[in-house]
């Protein structure tokens, strides 16, 4: 999978050489780029905003360096080969005016050969910027938000964006099974976990886990799962009747 990541900060992105992600890149799995904007000015000042039309506070993002951005991220994806011949770039803008992130939505991506990261700051990108990019074959928009809280930039979320969806990319994590068994992936939230030793601090392991007998533990795990669930985030159950 291929990443390219535009930003004013791309030294945000130096955790991206750390941990799974940067064994990835390492290994080839994952191509990940970092894309200066300002590269893409041409006055002495490298500027990157502008005031909003209509007035109000801030500064919006100018479209042209994004425009130039983009031309030159997206041409060189246009001469590789697609694995879905619909769509063959994603670009993602983190917003908090997106749509929300997850597991699913990172399922999705883990699919596609190649993303491309918008990282606004300020008061957002002019709008045209995203509309223009969807209007080029092969490419689709998602503005994506991390959650209902405002950062001071896309940066971090787009790294919590790649993290989420590098490890489901084949190959990414050793073990598989380990990505089955979490949090989201079926709906409810993961089950708590323990190892050794059995008694620590006045606090026992549950007897059940020490036990031996498979069929119960799985039992047990699930109804921790469902519990947990209702307490912590009843909003991920189905309607009770
Ligand atoms: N940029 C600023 N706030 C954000 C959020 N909540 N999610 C994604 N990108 C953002």
């Amino acid at each position: 999978m291929r990443i390219d990541i535009v930003t004013i900060f791309p030294e945000f992105f130096g955790v991206l050489d750390v941990s799974l992600v940067g064994k990835a890149r390492q290994s080839g799995l994952l191509d990940v780029r970092v894309h200066d904007l300002r590269d893409y000015t041409h006055d002495r000042h490298r500027t990157v905003d502008d005031t909003p039309y209509g007035g109000g506070a801030g500064m919006v993002m100018k479209p042209e360096p994004w425009g130039e951005a983009l031309d030159a991220i997206l041409a060189v994806a246009d001469q590789t080969e697609p694995q879905d011949p619909g769509v063959s770039s994603v670009v993602i803008v983190p917003s908090p005016a997106g749509r929300p992130f997850t597991q699913k939505e990172a399922r999705d991506l883990a699919t596609v050969d190649h993303l491309v990261f918008a990282c606004g700051r300020y008061e957002g990108i002019d709008q045209r910027v995203m509309d223009h990019a969807a209007t080029r074959p092969g490419v689709e928009v998602r503005e994506i938000s991390l959650g209902d809280y405002v950062l001071n930039g896309g940066e971090v979320a787009a790294i919590a964006m790649i993290e989420a969806v590098g490890r489901l990319v084949p190959g990414m994590v050793g073990n598989p099974e380990s990505l089955t068994e979490e949090s989201h992936e079926d709906g409810l939230l993961e089950y708590p976990s323990y190892t050794k030793p059995s008694a620590w601090r006045g606090h026992e392991v549950p007897a059940i886990l020490l036990g031996g007998n498979h069929g119960a533990i799985a039992a047990w795990r699930h109804d921790q799962q469902v519990e947990r669930t209702r307490r912590v985030r009843p909003d991920l159950l189905p309607d009770q009747p």
